[in-house]
């Protein structure tokens, strides 16, 4: 079963808030429960958000009375804008609504746009599941039979179609019998590496290691860290990159230990029209996440700053791997490369 799936009458997802007690899944029905779904990081994940918006917008373009074309497009205008306002950093959000819109700019009729939206959102998710295996071909080849690399949130199977970003290397060591030990990181405040990566990785049978964010330095040290892999929500056209909090801290660290430090995301979170990391939006969310833990108040009733995203600048990444091939260096000057027909 995969975390996104399209059915002719609604969207099934698998409800990422449940895991890891509870193997549940939720339908969506119209696009009110697509936008609740994402903002409440029932399905989460960049290339994730991406696809279920995707789904939820060709969802609710079939449920349009019209028959005119240009009433048919201020409403898919006005959804595409709803959907949009649901979480801001993650670039494949955007990327993955715009591209359905584009696919039916030129649509000769409603019922051939309707069918089109469909078929453009299956796409994305077919295509993901090939772009995350080469991520994972790859991020592969940075690696060696028994390194123990890190890892923080859930750039996981479950945050895309198949397989992950960073997470991707750990899947295909494991089909090609290759062992690669994970450590991860809890991820406060929402604890996606506790409840998910840590499922994610058991469940495939993979070596993890659960810590605690503030492990991370002494983790490094005495268990002989050989990489750090993180996924990615938005690279600017520098290479700056917004990830889950808590990332730049691992940069950091990992930059003192001179570990390389290594970001996995496909070309759909490349975002070359964000110039540095400081144009990148990052969403602050409710006081609750960090008051609360599943629920039980942990906190008095004082300020909370909640960022669920941090930039770490391009000078801490040793590579971008992608599914193109890793770019390294310059990345202002490499990353466009990425988008031409044939990469060298
Ligand atoms: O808030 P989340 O759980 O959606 O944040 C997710 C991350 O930061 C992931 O690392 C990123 O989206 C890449 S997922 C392949």
């Amino acid at each position: 079963m995969k975390s996104v799936q399209w059915h002719d009458t609604h969207i099934t997802i698998l409800n990422q808030q449940a895991l890891p007690h509870k193997t549940e899944y939720l339908d969506l029905k119209n696009i009110k429960d697509v936008w609740d779904a994402i903002v409440a990081l029932k399905v989460r994940g960049a290339p994730a958000i991406g696809m279920t918006a995707a789904f939820g917008l060709a969802l609710a373009a079939k449920s349009y009375e019209t028959n005119d074309l240009a009433q048919f497009h201020a409403n898919l205008k006005r959804d595409r804008d709803y959907l949009a306002s649901s979480r801001p950093t993650a670039v494949n959000l955007f990327w993955a609504l715009d591209r359905l819109m584009k696919s039916v700019a030129n649509a000769t009729s409603v019922n051939e746009a309707k069918t089109t939206l469909i078929h453009e959102a299956i796409c994305i998710q077919v295509e993901d599941e090939d772009v995350c295996r080469r991520i994972g071909e790859h991020a592969l080849s940075l690696f060696q039979d028994g390194d123990r690399i890190m890892t923080i949130c859930n750039a996981g199977a479950i945050a895309t179609a198949r397989y992950g970003t960073a997470l991707a290397p750990f899947h295909l060591a494991k089909e090609k019998g290759m062992t690669l030990h994970a450590y991860a990181c809890e991820t406060r405040p929402v604890l996606q590496g506790a409840r998910l990566t840590a499922w994610e990785l058991s469940q495939a049978g993979v070596d993890v290691t659960l810590i605690t964010d503030n492990m991370a330095a002494q983790t490094m040290k005495a268990k002989h860290i050989s990489a750090v892999i993180v996924g990615a929500d938005r690279i600017a056209a520098n290479g700056d990159t917004a990830n889950k909090i808590g990332t730049l801290g691992l940069a950091i660290l990992a930059n003192a230990f001179n570990i390389p430090f290594y970001v996995a995301a496909p070309l759909s979170t490349i975002d070359l029209q964000t110039e540095t990391g400081d144009d990148i939006p990052i969403e602050e969310r409710a006081k609750e996440e960090v008051t609360h833990i599943a629920g039980v108040n942990i906190a008095p009733n004082v300020n909370v700053y909640n960022p669920a995203f941090d930039v770490t600048p391009h000078e801490l990444i040793t590579g971008i791997i992608t599914e193109k091939g890793i770019v390294s260096g310059d990345y202002k000057t490499k990353l466009p490369t990425l988008f031409e027909e044939v990469f060298v």
